[in-house]
């Protein structure tokens, strides 16, 4: 069994085997990609409901295209137009949709914790789909299955996540997956959104772009987060580029293979030059491609899907 808990809720709760284990199983997902039909019927019968309480572009859809590929019953849910208007609880809700025999529960929330409360009181399985700011779990692998695409093995290799850390649930998801693959981890931004104290999770805190790029195999370039108050942590969009934003002549100054992650939805010329987000050292598609195997890859070990039984997929 790859997985050994019944939920995914974090990369923190998961260990370097259940990773790997689940990139494994993704990659053969991935690869069925370039078919001309690329559904497979292994999901027939079982229900998943998508929970999305904040928006989302890319994980909603990247859920729902993978719930469909594994050709699952999908319900979306959305709470604008949901019984929480009227001040129904979460739990209460959660329950309601598991009392119709629901197999598995998707949920985005701006409230940390809120997938694990929901896993406890729940007998089905849920996944993060990002709780506030405190882990985004199926983005953390999709990052590293596409670094591992490059680069195969991660230990000693440098990633250096620059940006809007203190709010960002990718940047936690990344560092406890990168960390445990034996990545060196350097986190870059204003003080203001780096806390110094992250170096606690045994990675390099540096406050000078250029230093902080130098030697790096990878940057994973974070959104400002403007509706978490992170506006509020510098001067202004301007400033913020001009201090951190990744140009071209920042990617000059690089090493000729290193290249460059985005989780998206991007600040063009804030975090990002135009030019960077269009050009050749950017592998932002990639990750969006990968994150729908990921996603499958959970949605078939979480329903007890057999590993050894996805030859005919590949
Ligand atoms: N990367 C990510 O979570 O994007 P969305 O907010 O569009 O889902």
């Amino acid at each position: 069994m790859i997985l050994k808990s019944k939920d995914v809720l974090g990369l923190e709760d998961m260990s370097a085997e259940e990773i790997l284990g689940v990139l494994e199983i993704a990659s053969k997902f991935r690869a069925v990609f370039d078919r001309p039909v690329r559904n497979v019927p292994i999901m027939r019968g079982r229900t998943v409901v998508n929970f999305f309480h904040e928006p989302s572009t890319r994980t909603r859809i990247s859920f729902e295209l993978a719930e469909k590929r594994l050709s699952a019953d999908i319900v979306n849910f959305s709470s604008a137009t949901s019984s929480f208007k009227k001040g129904e609880t979460l739990r209460d809700t959660a329950e309601n949709l598991a009392a119709m025999k629901i197999d598995m529960l998707v949920i985005r929330h701006s409230s940390p914790g809120s997938a694990r409360y929901l896993a406890n009181v729940l007998d089905c399985s849920v996944i993060n789909a990002g709780d506030g700011a405190h882990e985004h779990p199926t983005q953390g692998l999709l990052d590293i299955m596409t670094m591992r695409q490059r680069l195969g093995d991660l230990r000693g290799r440098k990633v250096t996540i620059i940006g809007d850390i203190a709010h960002s649930r990718v940047a936690r998801s990344n560092i406890w997956g990168l960390t445990k693959l034996g990545a060196e981890v350097t986190l870059c931004g204003p003080p203001t959104m780096v806390p110094a104290a992250l170096a606690r999770l045994g990675v390099e805190v540096e406050y000078d772009l250029r230093r902080a790029v130098a030697e790096a195999d990878v940057l994973n370039v974070l959104r400002i987060q403007l509706e978490r108050g992170a506006g509020k942590t510098f001067p202004g969009n301007r400033e913020y580029h001009r201090m951190y934003g990744i140009t071209e002549e920042i990617v000059r100054s690089l090493k000729p293979e290193a290249f460059i992650l985005h989780p998206g939805p991007m600040n063009r010329d804030v975090e990002i030059a135009g030019e960077v987000a269009d050009g050749p050292s950017q592998v932002i598609l990639d990750q969006v491609a990968n994150g729908v195997a990921v996603r499958m890859a959970l949605i078939y070990l979480l329903s007890g899907g057999d590993p050894g039984a996805l030859g005919g997929v590949h």
